[in-house]
Order: structure tokens, then sequence, then C-alpha cells
């Protein structure tokens, strides 16, 4: 308990030291950016947030899920929420958007952000401080008051702009891929300037949420000529995961990836890649790297390392490649350009 209370005060003092934030990527983004133009920001996405949880509470994870798809391609800039239109296929609708979900509570943010403060508060913020409220709302640590006063896992920087473009072509490129093995992936998320930490903390936030049978059923069966099942898959795992996705192209079966937690975040996932029952190659790649496969160990150790580096990771992450300043433009309706 104490170790706790020592640690969110360090977190809050290393917070407050690090405002403005003004470091590569991430020059232009502060904490509390709508202090002033918007006082009431941050506590009207918690609301909304903590309403949609409430009555859902799987929807903690689509909310963390779109930032980190909104940042991967072209950066935070909301682009991950604009329709296709007649003569552009949005990012919404690659292939990878498998199963995007929860625009309908960012809209509802935005709607009430309009009407409060009009024209302030970007599409690309109200993904980050969602992202962070969704978290923070899943973790007992923070709910239960073990981890921050103010019931965040860590400060969240804003102050980005929303982009013009979104690309379907960008997606499919840009956002890792479920059978992607450790090179690929370090390849990938440093070319977001991120590193082989921040893939080991971020992949924790596979202990929310579920899958679909097509991001992971080639694992179970025919693998290899010599495998029927991925062998760095646990056996026993294999078979329970085979009577849930009786096929290959089964679209509509979900699996939690957390077994009986998918709602609950904790350090919970690292157990499950330790014991060879991560649910996607990508997950499991992180036993192939000597770095990774150390964190993988120390978070499974102490829910605290990986509570305080995931909100590190997380401000990292929220910073790639931002639009700020004069660049972009705060959207009116996220869907939409202006
Ligand atoms: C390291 C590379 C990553 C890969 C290859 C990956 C891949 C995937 C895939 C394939 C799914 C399931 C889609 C489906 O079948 O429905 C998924 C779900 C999810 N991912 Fe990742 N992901 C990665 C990293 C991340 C990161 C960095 C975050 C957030 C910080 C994240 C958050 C989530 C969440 C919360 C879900 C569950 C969504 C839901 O239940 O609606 N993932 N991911
Ligand atoms: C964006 O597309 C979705 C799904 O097709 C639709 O429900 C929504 O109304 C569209 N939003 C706008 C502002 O056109
Ligand atoms: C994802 O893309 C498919 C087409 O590839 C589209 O039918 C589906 O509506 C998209 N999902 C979302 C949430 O936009
Ligand atoms: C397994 O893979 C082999 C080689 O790709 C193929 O010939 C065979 O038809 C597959 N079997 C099944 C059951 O999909
Ligand atoms: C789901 O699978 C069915 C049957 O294979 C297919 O008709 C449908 O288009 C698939 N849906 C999506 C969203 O991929």
């Amino acid at each position: 308990m104490a170790v706790w209370v020592l640690s969110s005060l360090l977190l809050v003092m290393a917070a407050a030291a690090a405002t403005p934030v003004v470091n590569g990527d991430g020059g232009g983004l502060t904490v509390g950016f709508y202090r002033e133009s918007c006082p009431d920001a941050e506590a009207i996405v918690r609301k909304v947030v903590a309403d949609a949880v409430r009555n859902d509470p799987t929807t903690n994870a689509p909310l963390l899920r779109l930032h980190f798809h909104d940042c991967f391609v072209r950066g935070c800039d909301g682009s991950v929420l604009i329709n296709s239109t007649e003569t552009n296929t949005a990012e919404k609708d690659a292939k990878p958007n498998h199963t995007l979900d929860a625009f309908d509570v960012i809209d509802a943010i935005k709607e009430k952000l309009e009407r409060k403060c009009p024209g302030v508060v970007s599409c690309s913020d109200i993904l980050a401080i969602a992202a962070r409220d969704a978290v923070s709302l899943a973790s007992k640590a923070v709910t239960g008051r073990r981890w921050s006063k103010a019931s965040n896992m860590y400060e969240v920087e804003t102050g980005r702009r929303d982009g013009r473009v979104s690309s379907a072509k960008e997606a499919a490129t840009n956002l890792p891929d479920s059978f992607d093995g450790i090179r690929k992936l370090t390849t990938r998320f440093a070319s977001k300037g991120l590193d082989l930490k921040d893939l080991a903390v971020l992949s924790g936030a596979h202990a929310l949420g579920n899958t679909h049978c097509p991001s992971m059923a080639k694992r179970l069966r025919n693998f290899t000529a010599h495998h029927n099942t991925d062998p760095t898959l646990d056996a026993t795992y294999a078979a329970k995961l085979r009577r849930q996705c009786r096929s290959a192209g089964d679209n509509t079966t979900e699996l939690e990836m957390v077994p009986g937690s998918s709602t609950t975040f904790d350090a919970a996932y690292y157990r499950l890649v330790a014991e060879r029952k991560g649910m996607f190659h990508s997950d499991e790649a992180l036993l192939r790297n000597a770095v990774t496969r150390g964190l993988v160990y120390e978070y499974m150790r102490s829910e605290e390392s990986f509570l305080r580096d995931f909100g590190v990771s997380m401000v990292n992450m929220g910073r790639v490649e931002v639009l700020t300043g004069r660049q972009g433009e705060i959207r009116r309706t996220c869907a939409l350009v202006n």
C-alpha cells in the first residue's frame, strides 16, 4: 500500500515537472491544454465514458483500441473517425478495422463538447482522453484509489489538432498484424518512435476485450506441414480455442483475450503470455526478444510496474506525429472533415 501511495506521488511530481512537454514528437502537447479554453473538457469526456462503461463494461476495450489505431496511421489526428466518401475509402473501412467499435461514444462526447465549447476540443484529443479514462475505469487499482487521487492511471497530454485525410490503404500498411513476429513488430513500433519497452507494455492492452476467430484461427488447424497447431501455443489451450472457433472463417464468435476478466485491466495478460496462452502470434512474439521477454516476467510479477509503465508508454504513443498549433483543424463532427 505504502509503495502505491509513494509511486503515485512520484507519478504526480513527474507529470508536473513534465508540463509543458516540448520534446520531439510531443512538442506542443501539454497536460491540461483546455484548462482555460474549455475547463470542463476532461470532466465531460470522463462522464460520458463512465456512463457508457456502466451500461456496458465491454465498451472500455474498443475505446482504448481506437486511440491506438488512430495514432498508428498518420499520427494521433482523429483520422480513424472519418467516414468514407464516394471518392475515398477511409481507415474505418480498411481490413484491420476488424470490428472497431465505440464510435457512438466518441460522437456523444463530441456533441456535448460542441454544445459547451464549440470548435475548441479536437476529436484526436477526445480519443486520447477517452482511452485514458476507459483504461482507468477498468483498473481496480485506479478505481479503488490505490493508485491516484484523481482516479486516473496517468495524466493525458492534449493539444492535438485533427487531420483531414483518412486512408484505408495507409491503415492496411501501418497497423501491426496479429501474425507479425518480433522483428516486424519492432520495426513497426520503431517507425512510430516507439521502442521495445513501449511494445511490451502497450501489448498489455490485450488484458481487455475480445477477438474474432479470423485474427488467430490459423494457429489452430493445419498450421504447417509438420504441425497441425502452432507449436508456440499451449496444446490444451489450443484445443479449447478450437472448440470455440469452429472454422477460420467464423467471424461472429468472440473470444475473450483473457478468459473471465476481459473487462478488467490488470497484468493478467502477461501470465497468459508466459504460459504460452497469448491469443495472437504477436503476443507470443514478446517472448522472442530478451528485452520484451524480461518485461513480460516483470509485469507478471508486479502490476504496479505494469500500470506505471503503461501510463508512460500511452503518453509516448499519444505523441506520435501529432498536429499542433495552426496545423490541421478542430473538426466539428468527428466523422467529417470541416
Ligand atoms: C502489438 C501489436 C498489436 C497487434 C498485432 C494487435 C492486434 C489486435 C487484434 C487482431 C485484435 C482483435 C481484432 C478482432 O479480431 O476483433 C485486437 C484487439 C484489441 N487490441 Fe490490439 N493489437 C496490437 C496492439 C495493441 C495496442 C498497442 C493496443 C492499445 C494500446 C491494443 C488494444 C486492443 C484492444 C483493447 C483490443 C480489444 C478490442 C475489443 O474488444 O473490441 N492493441 N488487437
Ligand atoms: C458515418 O458513417 C456511419 C456508418 O456508416 C453512419 O452511421 C454515420 O451516420 C456517418 N456519420 C456522418 C456524420 O455522416
Ligand atoms: C470495416 O470494414 C468493412 C469493409 O472492409 C466494412 O464493411 C465495415 O463496416 C467496417 N467497420 C467499421 C466499424 O467501420
Ligand atoms: C492443409 O494444408 C495443406 C497444404 O497447404 C492442404 O493441401 C490441405 O488441403 C489442408 N488441409 C485442410 C484440412 O485444410
Ligand atoms: C462473415 O462471414 C460470412 C460467411 O463466411 C460472410 O458472408 C460475411 O461477409 C463475413 N462478414 C464480414 C464482416 O467479414
